[in-house]
C-alpha cells in the first residue's frame, strides 16, 4: 500500500516543528480534512510484504525531529495492527521527535476488564504501541474510562456528543426520549442530550447481561415516549441494540433512531433492527464502512472536523509550551 500527495514532505523541506502525516487506506477523507485545516505535510510510505509474507515498512523522506501522525486502524485483520507498529518503529528509528497514532476507532478497547484467565487486550495494545515508539494516541469516543487508565501512553478521546447533537437537531429528534442500551451508555446519552438541548432529566436505561444464550436486557427502567433515540459507542454484531429494540418494540415504540460512533456492522444480526422499529442508524466514519452498508437508512457522519480540531488544539498547546 502506498500513499501519494502533491504536498508531500521531502528531504529539502525543513521538518523540525512540522507535523507529517502517514495515512493508511480507508482514511482518505479524514486525511484530506487534516491537510486542509492543520499545518501538516503528507509523506509517502509503503508497508508491503516480502515474498515470505514478512511485513516491511519504508518511508520516502526525512522525519528527523518531526511530529509524525499515523492515521489508520488496528482493527482486524491483524495486519493493520502490525503495519502501524512497524511504521511507528521505523519512524522512531529514523529520528521522529514525537509520534501520535490517530486511530479514530480503538479496536480491543472492550477488553478492558481484568478477568482471571482472559486477555486484557486494551492494556496489551497500549503496551505494543508504546514499545513501537508511539508516544500518544488520539482516538474518538473510547469505550471506557477504565480503558483510558489502562493505557501506558497518553490517550486523548474526542467525544462525539457535539456531532450527534447536530444530527438530532437536523432530523427533528429533539423531542424524542433518549434511551441508554446499557449502564455504560448512560453518560454518553446524557452528554448528547445536553448538547442537543433535549428536555428530560433521568435517562431511561436497560440492565444488560451477557449469558450463554446471548444478551439479556431488562427494562427499560424509566418512562419512554413513542419516539426514541438510542446512543451507544458502537454497533458491532448489533445484538445489544437488537435486544434493547425487542423490548422497546414489545412496549409499542416504533420510531427508534440509533446513533453510534463506531459502525462495525459485523455479520447480519443487526439487520433485525429494521423489523423492530429502527428507522435510521447514524454512525461515523471512524471505521471505514463495509461497501454497501451506507444507504437510505444508514448515514455516516464524518469525524474529520473533530480530529482536525483535536490536532489543532494539540499544535497550539505545543506552541504555547515552547514559548
Ligand atoms: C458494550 O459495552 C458496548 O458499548 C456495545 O454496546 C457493544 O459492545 C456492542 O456490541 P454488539 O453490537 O456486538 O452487541
Amino acid at each position: 500500500m502506498r500513499v501519494t500527495d502533491e504536498t508531500t514532505a521531502s528531504d529539502d523541506q525543513p521538518v523540525s516543528n512540522n507535523m507529517i502525516l502517514f495515512s493508511f487506506p480507508g482514511y482518505e477523507s479524514i486525511a484530506r480534512e487534516l491537510r486542509e485545516t492543520v499545518p501538516v505535510q503528507v509523506m509517502r510510505f509503503a508497508v508491503d510484504r516480502y515474498a515470505n509474507k514478512e511485513l516491511h515498512a519504508k518511508i520516502e523522506g526525512t522525519v528527523s525531529r518531526a511530529h509524525c501522525l499515523i492515521l489508520g486502524t488496528i482493527a482486524p485483520p491483524d495486519e493493520s495492527l502490525l503495519s502501524i507498529l512497524l511504521l511507528g518503529e521505523t519512524l522512531k528509528k529514523e529520528g521522529a521527535d514525537k509520534i501520535t497514532a490517530v486511530l479514530p476507532y480503538l479496536a480491543y478497547s472492550r477488553q478492558d476488564k481484568d478477568k482471571p484467565g482472559e486477555s486484557l487486550g486494551t492494556a496489551w495494545v497500549g503496551a505494543l504501541l508504546k514499545s513501537s515508539g508511539i508516544d500518544q494516541l488520539l482516538t474518538v469516543d473510547v469505550h471506557s474510562e477504565r480503558g483510558k487508565q489502562l493505557f501506558p501512553i497518553p490517550l486523548i478521546s474526542l467525544p462525539t456528543d457535539g456531532l450527534f447533537a447536530e444530527v438530532i437537531k437536523k432530523h427533528g429528534l429533539v423531542d424524542a426520549t433518549m434511551v441508554a442500551p446499557d449502564n455504560g451508555a448512560i453518560g454518553r446519552c446524557q452528554a448528547v442530550m445536553n448538547a442537543a438541548g433535549m428536555p428530560g432529566a433521568e435517562i431511561p436505561y436497560f440492565e444488560k447481561r451477557r449469558t450463554e444464550r446471548g444478551i439479556v436486557h431488562s427494562g427499560p427502567i424509566g418512562r419512554v415516549g413513542a419516539k426514541v433515540v438510542i446512543v451507544d459507542d458502537m454497533i458491532d454484531t448489533g445484538e445489544t441494540l437488537v435486544s434493547a429494540c425487542e423490548k422497546l418494540a414489545a412496549a409499542g415504540m416504533r420510531g427508534i433512531y440509533i446513533l453510534v460512533t463506531h459502525g462495525l456492522f459485523t455479520g447480519t444480526a443487526w439487520m433485525k433492527l429494521w423489523s423492530l422499529g429502527a428507522k435510521h442508524i447514524f454512525c461515523t466514519d471512524s471505521v471505514p464502512l463495509r461497501s454497501g452498508i451506507e444507504g437510505s437508512n444508514i448515514t455516516s457522519v464524518s469525524v474529520a472536523p473533530l480530529i482536525a480540531k483535536g490536532l489543532l488544539e494539540e499544535t497550539r498547546r505545543i506552541a504555547a509550551s515552547a514559548k
